[in-house]
């Protein structure tokens, strides 16, 4: 992965021990038990979203990656996976059902040729939203301007054209990285 975004990993960890204090992210128990605590329906949408592409090399036991649910209703609302998912990422991916995500993490995996789905939009819980170094062509929907509570986007390392959409909706966005990619 690229010093650059080593660098932004960093700042999102910095970012996380800021944000941690306003909406306690780390009250998410980052076992493998927590898996336990998710929802049949939710954990069917995991899987299939798994099962979309080669995610041999995906080790959800290891404290960096994994999913975390909220052990009340059961819903998604933490997943990182990061260098370890080969394909494409699909309109009708299972990942746009996941809509109590808060935070999605998604870097260094595969998605070569893949354009962002306009479906990004379904998932307007997000607060962080990490796609970096992932291959991703095309435009960014404006569908992202649906992503009002995000207060962390990091598109940096991709091969993304075009404008960036008006996010005049994002109001709460602190941190946006567009960095190496081939912006108009
Ligand atoms: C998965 O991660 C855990 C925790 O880091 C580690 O103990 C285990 O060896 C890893 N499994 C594989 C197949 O790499
Ligand atoms: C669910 O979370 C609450 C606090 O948020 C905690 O007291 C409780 O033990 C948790 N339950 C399980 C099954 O982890
Ligand atoms: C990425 O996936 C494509 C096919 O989707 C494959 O041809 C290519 O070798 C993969 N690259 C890496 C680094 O795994
Ligand atoms: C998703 O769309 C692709 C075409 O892009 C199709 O081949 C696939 O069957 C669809 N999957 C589901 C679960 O609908
Ligand atoms: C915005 O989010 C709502 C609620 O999830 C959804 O119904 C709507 O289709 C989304 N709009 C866009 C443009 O993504
Ligand atoms: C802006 O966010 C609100 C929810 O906060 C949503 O209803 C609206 O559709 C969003 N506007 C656009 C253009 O996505």
């Amino acid at each position: 992965m690229s010093e650059s975004c080593v660098r932004l990993h960093f700042l999102s960890l910095i970012l996380l021990c800021c944000v941690s204090h306003s909406t306690s992210f780390f009250t998410f128990k980052v076992d493998s038990s927590s898996y336990v605590a998710c929802g049949p329906h939710q954990t069917q949408a995991l899987t299939e979203f798994m099962n979309e592409f080669d995610s041999s090399h995906c080790n959800l036991s290891d404290p960096f990656n994994g999913v975390w649910c909220d052990n009340s209703t059961g819903a998604v609302t933490k997943l990182r996976l990061s260098d370890c998912l080969s394909g494409t990422l699909k309109p009708n991916s299972s990942l746009f059902r996941l809509h109590h995500l808060r935070y999605l993490f998604l870097s260094g995996n595969n998605f070569t040729s893949s354009t962002l789905p306009f479906e990004f939009g379904n998932l307007n819980r997000l607060e962080i939203l990490n796609l970096c170094y992932n291959g991703f062509v095309g435009q960014v929907p404006s569908s992202f301007n649906n992503l009002s509570l995000l207060s962390y986007l990091e598109l940096s390392q991709n091969e993304l054209t075009g404008s960036f959409p008006l996010i005049r909706n994002l109001t709460k966005l602190s941190v946006l990285s567009l960095l190496n990619n081939h912006f108009s």
